[in-house]
């Protein structure tokens, strides 16, 4: 029985939200993470793995239930192993069949089958057969086919697999609790991998705020060192929140699908060819043909969809380098209302973000009333309270000028989002951020930021120089806690 922990296959090298640049390592070579891996299906390549590869793919998904169920392929892949049948000698990870499985009820083949099977034709990364949930099943189904996902984790975990990593995938439909009790139990088990499942369906719909708490729910069951799959996320506008969550591969046959249907995909959103009168991209593909060639070329359109998601797999990475995936994140999620609405939920766990969150990091760019609740602005929430103020303290603007300085045994800058900060640290992370707007948000978190600070600090007197574009009414709350002049 092969127990032994894999984690160290995983190796952080550098993060910024919850979102790391990794090396996951597979027989096949190291996979830099955050990676999409494109499916390919067995029995028909539209695109040949070895274009593939050289339009940025660092691995590849295939189904190895459908190369089972043909016996043909099946004996030939056996023969030969994976790699040489598909002619990629990368990474290759197998799914089990479980989307077949959705769809059709039931299979002809055991999860024990399919992951022995899977390590048989020298699978890199082997998934067992989970049970697939949509999204708002009761909770008793939802609670009763995750039991059985579990019950073939457990199962797998015992099964002799050679060198196959093996995944672990993470179930329970809308609820955030069984996504979470799938996620420790998984973890207690120990896989190389943990994919998401059952995300496809709030993709389709935008469900975008049920996608961020599915996977912060699937994450806050995981250790923060463990690789994260997000299951059938193929499109480039959800890569920067997905990796800002911790999401650190994913797969899709979303750009051939969309192809299929003329769907030309942008980091931005979704066109339909025929509507488009100009191609707002310079890949490979649509800088040497025209609007029409795509029209009529589903394969075009399959590779210009490829070149945009790797390209934005590439400047998520550079963000995290940088220290500003939250400010592509912000970007991005300005695109679609749906996406917003992912945004907010994704505010709403700050506190998380925060507790894995580096600093410092690239310049704080406050971009809207989402910024004002940011991991750094509760980081500083936090920090805060270890200030401790005697004597008179002199709260104000950074070009305030005041004639009584000396008065003041503590001189504090006044900046929203944040509130107050000692004068000194003002170019330093995070308070040298640009807030050029105070918007309602900012001011409003500021101000709450100020009162506690007022209130734990009870042996000193502040006095709080008015600033300039703040809402009277909004000023009025500190008057009663401090000297407003
Ligand atoms: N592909 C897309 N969603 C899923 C899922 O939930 N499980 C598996 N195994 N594969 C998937
Ligand atoms: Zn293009």
């Amino acid at each position: 029985m092969s127990v032994i922990k894999k984690s160290h296959l995983f190796e952080i090298v550098s993060k910024d939200c919850a979102g790391r640049i990794g090396r996951l390592e597979t027989p096949h070579g190291v996979i830099e993470t955050p990676a999409i891996l494109p499916v390919v299906n067995p029995l028909h390549q539209s695109i040949p793995p070895s274009e593939l590869r050289e339009i940025g793919a660092e691995g590849l998904v295939t189904n190895s239930y459908i190369i089972h169920r043909n016996r043909e392929l099946r004996s030939a892949v056996l023969e030969v192993g994976v790699h040489r049948s598909l002619g990629f000698n990368g990474p290759i990870m197998t799914d089990s069949g479980s989307y077949q499985l959705s769809q059709y009820g039931s299979l002809d083949l055991s999860s024990r089958e399919i992951v022995e099977f899977q390590a048989a034709i020298a699978s890199d990364i082997g998934v067992p057969l989970d049970i697939p949930t949509p999204p708002n099943a009761t909770f008793s189904r939802a609670s009763r086919e995750l039991d059985v996902t579990l019950e073939r984790l457990r199962e797998a975990i015992s099964i002799e697999r050679g060198e196959m990593l093996l995944a672990g995938t993470i179930q329970g439909s809308t609820f955030t609790e069984l996504r979470r009790r799938a996620s420790e139990e998984a973890s207690r088990l120990g896989f190389d991998l943990y994919p998401i499942g059952a995300v496809v369906p709030l993709m389709e719909s935008y469900r975008y705020r049920d996608l961020v708490q599915v996977i912060v729910a699937s994450k806050e069951g995981l250790s923060p060192a463990a690789p994260v799959h997000l299951f059938g996320a193929g499109h480039p506008m959800i890569f920067a929140l997905a990796v800002a969550l911790g999401c650190d591969l994913f797969d899709s046959a979303a750009y051939a699908l969309y192809a299929k249907d003329g769907r030309y995909m942008t980091s931005r959103g979704t066109y339909h060819i025929e509507d488009l009168r100009y191609l707002p991209c310079s890949c490979p593909i649509c800088s040497t043909h025209t609007r029409g060639e795509l029209a009529g070329d589903e394969g075009l359109i399959a590779r210009h969809n490829l070149h945009v998601s790797f390209e934005e797999i590439r400047l998520v990475k550079q963000c995290i380098r940088d220290g500003s995936l939250w400010e592509l994140v912000e970007e991005r999620c300005r695109a679609h209302p749906s996406l917003l609405a992912g945004l907010k939920a994704a505010v709403s766990h700050s506190d998380w973000i925060e507790r894995v969150d580096r600093m410092p990091k690239s310049t704080f760019f406050y971009s809207g009333p989402e910024s004002a609740r940011r991991s750094e602005v509760q980081r500083f929430k936090r920090y805060q309270k270890r200030f401790e103020l005697r004597g008179r303290v002199l709260i104000k603007e950074k070009d305030d000028v005041v004639d009584d300085l000396d008065d003041f045994d503590y001189v504090m800058d006044f900046k929203p989002p944040f509130g107050a900060y000692p004068a000194l640290l003002r170019e330093s992370y995070p308070f040298n951020a640009e807030v050029t707007v105070w918007d309602h948000e900012a001011v409003l978190v500021a101000i709450e930021n100020v009162r506690e600070l007022i209130e734990s600090n009870p042996d000193a007197s502040f006095t709080l120089k008015k600033p300039g574009w703040v809402e009277e009414d909004l000023i009025k709350e500190l008057e009663e806690y401090a000297l407003v002049v």
